[in-house]
């Protein structure tokens, strides 16, 4: 299996994804949001670019839909839940659709949609998700939303992680950037002491929203591989 790993948002190539299996990343903290959210019982989350475009979706069954998001890393106004895995709780989100925008992570997973699948990967159910890449045994693109279409240190070592799952179970064939997430991660299990400098984590941690930093940073705790679909994400 040929694994490769984009380094941001801005750098999506249609080429490079198209056919593949795609793993979007957006660690801290869009795709932590939507693997919770499905986890805790939302019927799928529905992913678009603008702000516009949510409300314009929603603005005639309001009441059915969670309307979620961030910019600027803060909740959207008129928005029901923020960009906080922590907001979506059970008894809010079971048996909803959630309508999610945010500023780079919805962004990545539009940017993908000629990949022949399409996987929505976190920290939080890496696992999960090396062992499905697996399944499907095709090649792999890992996606990094990154941060307003520059590279960002979380999304790279969370690909590490899973690139690591990945070798210790099958024949894998790296590029360089792939093989270098991997090394990143293997110098850094802990995954904190190389996350800490990045830009994202610290604007996170400057919004007083640390325990979203640790939910983010926890490895492996569900086991659910969320995937999009005819432009909504399911499990
Ligand atoms: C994004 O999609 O840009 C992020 O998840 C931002 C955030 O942490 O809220």
């Amino acid at each position: 299996m040929k694994i490769d790993l984009i380094i941001s948002a801005d750098d999506i190539s249609e080429v490079k994804t198209k056919g593949k299996t795609v793993v979007v990343i957006d660690m801290l903290r869009a795709t932590s949001v939507i693997t919770t959210a499905l986890n805790n019982g939302a019927k799928k989350v529905i992913p678009f670019l603008t702000v516009e475009e949510a409300l314009e979706y929603s603005k005639d069954n309001r009441k059915n839909f969670i309307l979620g998001g961030e910019r600027r890393a803060v909740k959207i106004e008129g928005f029901d839940l923020s960009n906080s895995p922590l907001e979506y709780v059970k008894e809010l989100v079971n048996d909803k659709v959630v309508i999610m925008t945010t500023s780079n992570g919805t962004r990545a997973i539009k940017g993908c949609e000629n990949a022949k699948n399409l996987l929505i990967g976190a920290m939080i159910n890496a696992k999960a998700i090396a062992k499905r890449i697996i399944e499907l045994d095709n090649d792999v693109v890992f996606v990094n939303a990154g941060t307003q279409g520059q590279f960002s240190m979380d999304d790279f070592i969370c690909a590490g992680y899973m690139i690591k799952l990945l070798e210790e179970n099958d024949n894998v064939d790296l590029t360089d950037v792939a093989f270098t997430a991997k090394h990143i991660y293997e110098s850094h299990e802990d995954i904190q002491s190389f996350i800490v400098n990045a830009r994202h984590y610290n604007i996170i941690k400057s919004l007083g929203l640390e325990e979203d930093l640790g939910y983010c940073m926890k490895k492996d705790i569900l086991d659910i591989v969320p995937f999009y679909e005819n432009g909504e994400i399911i499990i």
